[in-house]
């Protein structure tokens, strides 16, 4: 050890949900995470809550990070950045169709600086949350990486497809970058310790918060968005990645990333488990996993949900020598856990 050289891994959006669970994944893999994050979505107590876990405080900037001067002063802080991993946008499909603008700013502005520090500073290597939600309805499943990508259906669909495209750009003129973008699936879970989850501020729009805090009460029933979708069950499939399989695809992505000695476009890759469950069986999965009952109703189709998607995460397994690990099981019990340390609305 002695004077092993501090790894600094800058972490835009670090308190948020994938990001506070990516920050415990880095320093479990001897990572120093640097996070930066507005607090806009995230609550002041979750860096407290990582160094609980790992053992030791982590270095936290409350710095907006479409804020250039106040990115610079971050970056001028550390004498070595080993990457960065860029989580921090708005990611509330309705709310973005509402305020587009909102969603452009932050999430394309935000991406922007970003890739002009990375220009100005020896911050070379760049980890891009993208979606799933940039295939839209695909014909053929599991979908790969060379699937076609589809016109979004809301401005954050865009801003990923935009975000994608402006780092492809860049990374053509940026000899020294290098980069890669990875297109989650449905994260949910938490981690097991139950000290960091999902936070979602008023009435959840994601399935498996609306179906932990129905089992807690807080609300009714579920509302199952469909049952006439052609699948087994008639309720649509989604593939479900626990937060801490999806937080270690990115340690694994910044380590491929120091491996390649030239690039000239993005690593794209798949961050799924390759398997596909139903909203029913996301409801039956909870109850078998904790006892507990989930009230719930068959309502209409949600507007812009597609039937069917999941993974075909093969490249991932190949190239960054990962693979999701836990089960729909394990990652249900897990937010349930989380669930319970939560206080309910005022
Ligand atoms: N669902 C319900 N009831 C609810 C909430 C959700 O039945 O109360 C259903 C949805 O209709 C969908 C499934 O549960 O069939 C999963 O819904 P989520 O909202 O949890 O997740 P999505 O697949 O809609 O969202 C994902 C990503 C987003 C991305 C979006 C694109 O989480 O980042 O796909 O459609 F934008």
């Amino acid at each position: 050890m002695g004077n092993r050289k501090v790894k600094n891994v800058l972490v835009t959006g670090g308190a948020g949900f994938i990001g506070s669970h990516t920050c415990v994944a880095l320093a479990e893999a001897g990572y120093q995470p640097v996070v930066v994050d507005n607090f806009a979505n995230s609550q002041s107590d979750v860096p407290d809550r990582i160094a609980q876990i790992i053992g030791t405080a982590i270095p936290v900037h409350q710095v907006d990070c479409t804020d250039e001067t106040g990115m610079r002063n971050i970056l001028d802080r550390y004498e070595d950045w080993h990457g960065v991993i860029h989580f921090a946008a708005y990611k509330a499909v309705g709310e973005s169709v509402a305020h587009p603008l909102k969603y452009y700013r932050n999430n394309i502005g935000s991406l922007l600086t970003l890739l002009q520090l990375m220009n100005d500073y020896p911050l070379h290597h760049l980890v891009f949350s993208s979606s799933c939600t940039v295939y839209g309805e695909p014909d053929h499943l599991p979908v790969t990486e060379k699937s076609p990508v589809r016109p979004a259906e809301s401005p954050y669909g865009y801003t990923k497809q935009v975000g994608e495209q402006i780092i492809t750009d860049q990374q053509q003129v940026s000899p020294a970058m290098r980069s890669v973008l990875l297109r989650y699936f449905n994260p949910i879970g938490a981690h097991p310790s139950g000290k960091i989850g999902e936070l979602p501020l008023g009435k959840p729009e994601n399935l498996v918060p609306y179906v932990v805090q129905t089992a807690a009460g807080w609300r009714d029933q579920l509302t199952i968005f469909g049952r006439d979708y052609p699948t087994e069950d008639g309720t649509a499939i989604r593939d479900y990645i626990h937060v801490m399989d999806l937080a270690e695809a990115h340690v694994k992505a910044l380590d491929w990333l120091h491996q390649q000695e030239a690039q000239e476009t993005p690593g794209i890759f798949n961050i799924g488990t390759g398997r596909g469950h139903s909203v029913k069986e996301v409801v039956d999965t909870f109850e078998d996993a904790t006892g507990i009952k989930v009230p719930h109703q068959f309502g209409s189709r949600r507007p812009g949900d597609v039937s069917s998607i999941y993974a075909d995460a093969t490249l991932a397994q190949r190239e960054l020598n990962w693979s999701a690990s836990r089960t729909l099981g394990e990652a249900l019990h897990d937010a349930w856990m989380w669930q319970q340390t939560l206080k309910p609305p005022a």
